[in-house]
């Protein structure tokens, strides 16, 4: 009896998805308006905007910030057509001002970004990052010999060319591409 039950069950649950399919159907002879063609990302009221972010970057910015563990607003929108960039990635977060210990890591990864900082919806500041000389603990070196992923000391790099990224391990020499680049 037990089995004819669960059965039963099993046949109701089925009709049921089969009918919320069915009321999702798309009218094809309904009037397009021009907010179906251009898909824009919610502007935020206070927090962050990272703009300008090469698209194979956008989710080591969200990485770098830390971005699973924040509870407000926080949109990725990546591979964007961009007029300078060609393809650009953007992140917004709501109720979040970056460290500069942040900006620097951003930096790394994404040396032409712009971190707009809004307030009450209006762009209070506009920064370009920089991109610095020398990473100083934030990326791990890929050489598994290195002193640094052995021993209990900070990595340390020299930036040999900034675009496309070449960054030098000041202890083991090893020379590292942007896709080698790992984040601490
Ligand atoms: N933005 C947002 N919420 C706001 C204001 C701005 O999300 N309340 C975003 C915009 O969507 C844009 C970025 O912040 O991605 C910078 O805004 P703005 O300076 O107005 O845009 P642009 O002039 O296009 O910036 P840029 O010159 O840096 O390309
Ligand atoms: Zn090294």
């Amino acid at each position: 009896m037990g089995r004819k039950k669960i059965k039963k069950k099993g046949v109701r649950k089925n009709r049921r998805s089969r009918e919320k399919i069915k009321a999702k159907k798309i009218d094809p002879s309904s009037p397009k308006s021009e907010s179906k063609k251009e898909l824009t990302i919610s502007a935020i009221d206070d927090g962050t905007v990272i703009d300008h972010i090469p698209s194979d970057a956008t989710f080591k910015v969200a990485d770098i910030l830390r971005l699973e563990k924040h509870d407000g607003v926080v949109s990725i929108a990546t591979n964007l057509h961009s007029k300078s960039v060609g393809s650009k990635g953007i992140v917004k977060v709501g109720g979040k001002s970056l460290t500069q210990d942040e900006v620097n890591k951003i930096a790394i990864v994404a040396p032409d970004a712009t971190v707009n900082i809004i307030t009450n919806y209006n762009v209070k500041e506009k920064i370009k990052v920089k991109s610095p000389d020398f990473i100083d603990n934030v990326v791990k070196c890929s050489n598994p010999v290195c002193i640094t992923n052995n021993e209990q000391v900070n990595t340390k790099f020299y930036v040999v060319k900034k675009d496309p990224l070449k960054i030098r391990c000041h202890y083991c020499e090893r020379n590292m591409g942007k896709e080698d680049i790992q984040i601490i």
